[in-house]
C-alpha cells in the first residue's frame, strides 16, 4: 500500500517503462472465423465470465486515473457486442484520455462509423486480408467482403483522423494480395499495415508453411513501389514507410523479426478481465474478482494494477518454427 493512500499518476514497470495504453477485448465473439484467428467450431464463454460494459467503463476508468492516456477497443470483434457504442460514448469522455481508438473487422461500420466518430472514436484499424470476394470468404470463413467495402467508405465519410488497414498475409493462401490491397490503400487514400502471423491458439493449417516473413512482403511492394524508409513510431512494433506523393503510409508489424519489447508501453486486458502484461508471455493478474467483490471501492483494483507493473516481463518468446503454439491462447480472447 502506499503512503497515505495516495496511488501514483503513471504506471511504470520494473524495467522503466511507462505504461499508457490499454488495450481492451469487450468480447471474444466475432461474426468471422479468420484461419489465423479461429477454429472453425469455436466455443465463447459463458455471458457472466465476460465483464460487463459498466466493468469494462469502470476499468477504463481506473487505468485513465493511473496515467492511461490511449485505449484501444478490440475484441473478437468489438462492435458486435450489443450496446458497444454505450461504452465508447462513456470512455470518449473521460478526462485525460488523449486516444481512442478501435480495432474491428469492419463488418458493423456502415450503420455504426457515424456514431463511433461522434464518440470520440479517432482512429481506427480495419482488417482486411484480400480484395477478391471468394478468398476474403476462405480465409474469413464466413464474412461477405461488400460489407467490409461499405464500411471502409462509411469509414471514411465519417471522417476518422486515420484509417488503417490490417492485412495478414499467409503463404499459398492470399500473399499474392499484398499489391492489390496497397493499390486499395492508395486510391482510398488509408494506411496499411502488414502482420506477420503469431503463434496464439491452435489452428488448422500450418503456421510455419504459411508464414509470411514481413521482409519478402517488403520486397514485393519495393518492386513495385519508391518507397522511403520513415522514421515514425509509435511505441509498438511497427516500422513504416511513406510512398512518396501519397499519403499512405505502408506498416510493418512484425513480433519474430524485430526485437521491441524495450519500447514496449502497453498492457492487455482480456474480455474476462484478465490483465496480461505481454502478448507473448503467461504473466496476469485476474482483475474480475476485484471489480465484482468491491464494485464501490477501486482501491484494490487500483493496488492490483499498480503492482501488476513488477510482473511486466523483458520480452515475449515467440517462435513460429515450433510445433506447439508458443502461447495457447487465441487473438479474440486475449484482443489483437
Ligand atoms: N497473428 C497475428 N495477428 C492476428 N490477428 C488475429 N489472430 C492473429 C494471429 N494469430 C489479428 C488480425 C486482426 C486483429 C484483430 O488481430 O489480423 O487484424
Ligand atoms: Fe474475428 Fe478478427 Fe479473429 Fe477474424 S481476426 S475471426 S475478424 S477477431
Amino acid at each position: 500500500m502506499h503512503k497515505n493512500n495516495t496511488y501514483p499518476t503513471t504506471l511504470i514497470d520494473s524495467f522503466g517503462r511507462k505504461v499508457d495504453y490499454i488495450r481492451l477485448s469487450i468480447t471474444d465473439r466475432c461474426d468471422f472465423r479468420c484461419v489465423y484467428c479461429m477454429s472453425e467450431d469455436m466455443t465463447f464463454l459463458p455471458r457472466d465470465e465476460v465483464l460487463s460494459l459498466e466493468e469494462c467503463a469502470r476499468l477504463v476508468k481506473v487505468f485513465v486515473s493511473l496515467g492511461v492516456s490511449k485505449v484501444r477497443i478490440t475484441g473478437g470483434e468489438p462492435l458486435v457486442r450489443k450496446n458497444a457504442l454505450q461504452l465508447f460514448e462513456e470512455i470518449g469522455q473521460l478526462q485525460g484520455l488523449r486516444e481512442l481508438v478501435l480495432t474491428t473487422n469492419g463488418s458493423q461500420l456502415a450503420h455504426q462509423a457515424f456514431a463511433l466518430k461522434q464518440a470520440g472514436v479517432r482512429r481506427i484499424n480495419i482488417s482486411l486480408d484480400s480484395l477478391d470476394a471468394t478468398l476474403f470468404r476462405k480465409i474469413t470463413r464466413v464474412g461477405e467482403l461488400d460489407k467490409v467495402l461499405c464500411g471502409i467508405a462509411a469509414a471514411k465519410q465519417a471522417g476518422f483522423e486515420n484509417i488503417k488497414l490490417n492485412a495478414l498475409l499467409m503463404r499459398g493462401i492470399n500473399d499474392d494480395e499484398a499489391l492489390p490491397l496497397t493499390a486499395f490503400a492508395v486510391e482510398q487514400g488509408l494506411d496499411i499495415s502488414f502482420i506477420e502471423e503469431m503463434p496464439l491458439g491452435e489452428v488448422q493449417h500450418s503456421r510455419s508453411e504459411s508464414y509470411v516473413s514481413n521482409e519478402d512482403t517488403l520486397k514485393l511492394l519495393r518492386a513495385r513501389y519508391d518507397l522511403v524508409s520513415s522514421a515514425e513510431t509509435t511505441g509498438g512494433p511497427a516500422r513504416y514507410w511513406r510512398i512518396p506523393n501519397s499519403s499512405t503510409k505502408i506498416g510493418f508489424i512484425s513480433p519474430h523479426s524485430h526485437n521491441f519489447c524495450e519500447s514496449c508501453n502497453r498492457v492487455r486486458i482480456t474480455c474476462k478481465g484478465e490483465l496480461y502484461l505481454c502478448l507473448g508471455q503467461e504473466n496476469k493478474v485476474d482483475l474480475r474478482p476485484l471489480l465484482r467483490e468491491f464494485p464501490h471501492d477501486d482501491k484494490p483494483l487500483i493496488q492490483a494494477i499498480v503492482d501488476s507493473m513488477q510482473a511486466k516481463p523483458k520480452g515475449h518468446d515467440f517462435n513460429v518454427k515450433r510445433a506447439a503454439p508458443a502461447v495457447i491462447r487465441f487473438m479474440s480472447h486475449t484482443g489483437g
